[in-house]
C-alpha cells in the first residue's frame, strides 16, 4: 500500500462510450442571424434571450471544466451563439488552459469581433480556433448572416489569425444548403488550398426545430466530394481519434487537407464522446437532445464529490444516437430540441 487514494474509474454511457469533450457555450445570443440558425422571424428584438444574470459565472464554468477533467475530458470547445460576444472571454480561457487534463481548448465563432482578439486569445492559451464562413460572395454571405454585412471583417480576421498562428490550427467551417451557397464549394476550396488553414463542409442539420430544416435543402458531402474531386483530386485520411466528427481527405498535390461532416448522411454517433453545457448551466448529452440537466442547484453547494457524482451519473446515464436512429428516415418529433444558438452545436 503506497497509501495513495485510487481514482475510480472513467465513466462509460450506456454503450461503453468514454466521455472526452465538453463544449461550452458562454452566450446565447449573437450578432448574425443566420436563417439556418436565428431565423430574423424568430430571433428579433424582443426574442427574451437569457439576462447576463442568468449566465454561470467564469468560476461555475471553470469548476464544471474541472470536474469533467476528472472524469476524462481533455477537450474544451467555447461556443456560443457568438462567444466573443461574452465579456472578457479570454480570462476564462487562460483559466480552462490551466486545469491539469485539460490539454485542448478551441473556440469556435462567427470571425465578426475575432480581429481584435486574436492576440489575447492566443496569449491565454487557446489551441484551436474555428471561424464559420459559408460563403465568399458578398451576396450569399448577406442573405446566410440574415443581412449583417461582415464579410470583409471576417475575411480579416480569418488572414490575420493564419499570419497569428494558433498551436492546433485553424479550420473554416463551411455549411452547404441547397440552391444557396453550393456556388461557393469551389470558390471556397481554391480559396483555401495551399494556406495551411482547413475547410470543412458541414451538412445542414434538423437541429432544434426553428430553422425550417427540410432533407431536400440538404447537400449530401459525397456530392460535395465529387465536385471537389472532379477538379482537385483528393484522398481519404484515417481518423485521428476515435470518434472525430469530420472525415478527412487530403489533396493529392499536397495542397493540405479537407474535412466534411455529415451528420445526416453519415451519422458519426457510433463513439460520440461529447456534452454540451448550455450558458445557464444545463448539461445536454446530445446535440438533438429535447431535456438536459440543470447543474446549478448542484453548483450552490461547494461539494465537489457531490457535483463529480452528478456528472458521473450522467454520463453513465447516457444512451443517445440521435443521428443513426435519423438516419434514413426523419422520426417524428418527439419534443422541442434544443436549439443550436442556445447549445453552439
Ligand atoms: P474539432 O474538434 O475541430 O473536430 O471540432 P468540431 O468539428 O467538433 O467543432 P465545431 O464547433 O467546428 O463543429 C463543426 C460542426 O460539427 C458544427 O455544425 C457542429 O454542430 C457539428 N458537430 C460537432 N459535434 C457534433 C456532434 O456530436 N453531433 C453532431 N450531429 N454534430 C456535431
Ligand atoms: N446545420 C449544420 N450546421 C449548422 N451550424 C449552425 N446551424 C447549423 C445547422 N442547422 C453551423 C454553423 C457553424 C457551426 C458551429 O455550426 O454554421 O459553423
Ligand atoms: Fe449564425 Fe453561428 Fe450565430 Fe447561429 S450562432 S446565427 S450559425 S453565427
Ligand atoms: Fe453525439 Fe448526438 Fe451528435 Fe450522435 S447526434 S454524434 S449522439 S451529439
Amino acid at each position: 500500500m503506497n497509501g495513495k487514494k485510487t481514482e475510480p474509474p472513467k465513466p462509460r454511457d450506456l454503450l461503453a462510450r468514454p466521455w472526452h469533450d465538453l463544449r461550452i457555450s458562454v452566450m446565447d445570443r449573437c450578432n448574425f442571424r443566420c436563417p439556418y440558425c436565428m431565423p430574423q422571424s424568430v430571433f428579433h428584438d424582443d426574442f427574451a434571450f437569457l439576462e447576463s444574470g442568468q449566465r454561470l459565472e467564469f468560476s461555475a464554468i471553470e469548476r464544471v471544466a474541472r470536474i469533467s477533467a476528472r472524469l476524462g475530458v481533455t477537450k474544451l470547445r467555447l461556443t456560443g451563439g457568438e462567444p466573443l460576444l461574452r465579456p472578457d472571454l479570454t480570462a476564462l480561457i487562460h483559466r480552462l488552459t490551466a486545469l491539469p487534463g485539460i490539454d485542448d481548448v478551441a473556440l469556435t465563432t462567427n470571425g465578426v469581433l475575432l480581429d481584435r482578439h486574436l492576440n489575447t486569445l492566443h496569449d491565454a492559451g487557446l489551441s484551436r480556433l474555428t471561424i464559420s464562413l459559408d460563403s465568399l460572395d458578398p451576396v450569399v454571405f448577406e442573405h446566410m448572416s440574415g443581412g449583417r454585412d461582415k464579410l470583409g471583417a471576417v475575411l480579416t480576421a480569418i488572414d490575420n489569425a493564419a499570419k497569428r498562428g494558433f498551436p492546433g490550427g485553424i479550420k473554416i467551417n463551411a455549411m452547404i444548403q441547397r440552391d444557396v451557397n453550393e456556388g461557393d464549394i469551389l470558390p471556397l476550396v481554391s480559396r483555401f488550398r495551399n494556406t495551411g488553414i482547413t475547410l470543412r463542409f458541414i451538412e445542414f442539420m434538423d437541429v432544434g426545430t426553428r430553422n425550417h430544416w427540410r432533407q431536400s435543402a440538404v447537400v449530401p458531402s459525397a456530392i460535395i466530394l465529387q465536385r471537389i474531386n472532379a477538379l482537385y483530386p483528393v484522398e481519404p485520411l484515417a481518423p485521428l481519434y476515435r470518434g472525430e466528427v469530420a472525415q478527412r481527405y487530403r489533396f493529392t498535390d499536397g495542397g493540405g487537407e479537407i474535412g466534411f461532416i455529415s451528420s445526416v448522411t453519415a451519422p458519426f454517433c457510433g463513439d460520440c464522446s461529447r456534452a454540451r453545457l448550455s450558458s445557464d448551466g444545463q448539461i445536454y448529452t446530445c446535440l438533438f437532445a429535447t431535456t438536459g440537466t440543470d447543474l446549478r442547484p448542484a453548483l450552490t453547494s461547494p461539494d465537489d464529490e457531490a457535483l463529480e457524482a452528478l456528472l458521473r451519473r450522467i454520463w453513465q446515464g447516457r444512451a443517445d444516437r440521435y443521428s443513426e436512429i435519423r438516419n434514413p428516415e426523419p422520426q417524428p418529433d418527439s419534443g422541442e430540441r434544443i436549439e443550436m444558438y442556445y447549445i453552439g452545436g
